[in-house]
């Protein structure tokens, strides 16, 4: 696991120097779900004589991963072919959110869609729902039931879109206090006021998203910004009177440290400036960036220093598996000109998108009496990864041909607060 403190410069490689034990242990008390410590085996099982042990071996723990931006209800949209931004939401997404109005679909959606992150190692997620304010409820009773640290919303959005999936700025601000009362702060669950974007929502509308950040000071704040080309232009037909895109928000009292903004690809100097003295976060969204053809992120050489999350975006993205995002976000970064070390692609999946949700006092990293949220990961999981780690000298370059090659093959099991919530069957154990 990783550690820094939060005034780590991020663009020192010695912010990201790794707590690595080649022969680790992790202690953890069952009944209140925390790490009780974590080290070397051999002191860490002198401390705790008797306790019961589970061994993996040629396995690496790590604490889970974290996505800082995904829509629950677009699994239905993932990989549709051929559309941009704006085009892609009206053709496929809007018509497929608007089944979210039946809550058994709802649920049986959000079970599937739990069950895939734990199945590609992510234990938290700040998540999108639809319009409807049962998707939030079905998503949060699947969530709760599976005691996973979850942060969603329910999206405000009353304008250019279908008629079945808008509310209003009345119905908006009543559902989602209603929802926050219902969830926020109940077991694990967070709660996060949701414009979908500026596009759709009135002025009228972003005031009562402000105005609920007044009222509830601990909730989050989701939304996008500054994606796409196309979009961007339309919000400054919509916003005549604002400098820019990002001016929308701030006008609205969007900004701050329990903001997190989806993509950030087009910004100025000006909008990075703000991003950075307001505390907000931005969200990179690696293979959505790639697939809806927005552009290229600069998660390096700021012109201001603002603090980024890894993000999945399905269904713009293309992978649940945190693993690819990084692969992808690589990529991205050599166009860019620069370079996604290992460590700090791994620091920034879990202490990093922890501190990025405001969580890292309790995820992300293996801190005593941080919750028990890990992944057990097997580097080896596929013949061409054993054949590429056999090659493999150091931890980093074990870390990296597991960033570039894995996927949700590579974790073996997934707990969170210390229960296991996902196990990967062998082909041993299948052909037994
Ligand atoms: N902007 C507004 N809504 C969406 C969405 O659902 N996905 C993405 N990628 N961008 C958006
Ligand atoms: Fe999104």
């Amino acid at each position: 696991h990783y550690t820094a403190s939060s005034s780590a410069d991020l663009s020192s490689t010695h912010a990201f120097q790794p707590h690595y034990f080649p022969d680790g242990a992790l202690a953890i008390d069952t009944d209140s779900g925390r790490v009780v410590a974590c080290g070397d085996a051999e002191s860490v099982l002198a401390n705790y004589p008797g306790i019961e042990i589970k061994t993996y071996d040629n396995a690496l723990i790590m604490p889970g991963m974290i996505d800082t931006h995904i829509h629950y209800p677009q699994v239905d949209v993932i990989a549709s072919y051929g559309e941009q931004l704006l085009d892609w939401l009206n053709n496929y997404t809007f018509p497929a959110e608007q089944a979210f109005a039946d809550e058994q679909y709802a649920a049986a959606t959000a079970d599937f869609f739990l069950d895939e992150l734990a199945r590609n190692g992510t234990t938290t997620a700040l998540v999108f729902g639809t319009v409807h304010p049962q998707s939030v409820d079905a998503f949060f009773s699947a969530s709760h039931q599976r005691n996973m640290r979850m942060i969603c919303g329910k999206v405000m959005m009353d304008r250019n879109a279908p008629h079945a999936l808008c509310d209003t700025a009345d119905s908006s601000l009543t559902q989602s206090r209603e929802l926050i009362e219902r969830w926020h702060g109940k077991g694990r669950q967070q709660y996060a006021v949701t414009p979908r974007f500026a596009i759709t929502s009135t002025r009228e509308q972003l005031e009562v998203a402000g105005q609920l950040l007044k009222e509830y000071p601990t909730v989050t704040l989701q939304t996008h910004l500054a994606e796409n080309l196309d979009e961007i232009a339309f919000v400054e037909e919509l916003f005549p009177e604002r400098a820019s895109y990002l001016d929308v928000y701030d006008y609205y009292g969007l900004l701050g440290p329990r903001s997190v903004f989806a993509h950030g690809v087009h910004l100025t100097d000006t909008d990075y400036q703000r991003l950075s003295e307001s505390g907000s976060h931005l969200a990179f969204c690696p293979t959505s960036n790639l697939f809806l053809g927005s552009g290229l992120f600069r998660l390096h050489k700021q012109p201001h220093p603002v603090s980024v999350g890894l993000a999945s975006d399905v269904g713009g993205g293309t992978s649940m598996s945190m693993l690819q995002t990084l692969s992808e976000a690589y990529k991205i970064c050599q166009l860019n000109g620069t370079s996604l070390s290992a460590h700090e692609a791994f620091y920034r999946v879990t202490q990093g998108n922890a501190q990025v949700l405001g969580l890292d006092h309790c995820i992300g990293s293996f801190n005593s009496g941080n919750e028990a949220d890990f992944i057990v990961l097997d580097l080896n999981a596929t013949p061409l990864m054993q054949r590429r780690q056999s090659t493999c000298h150091t931890i980093e370059e074990r870390l990296f041909a597991l960033m570039v090659l894995g996927d949700d093959r590579a974790i073996a099991a997934t707990f969170v607060a210390g229960q296991c919530l996902y196990r990967k069957v062998s082909n041993k154990e299948l052909s037994n």
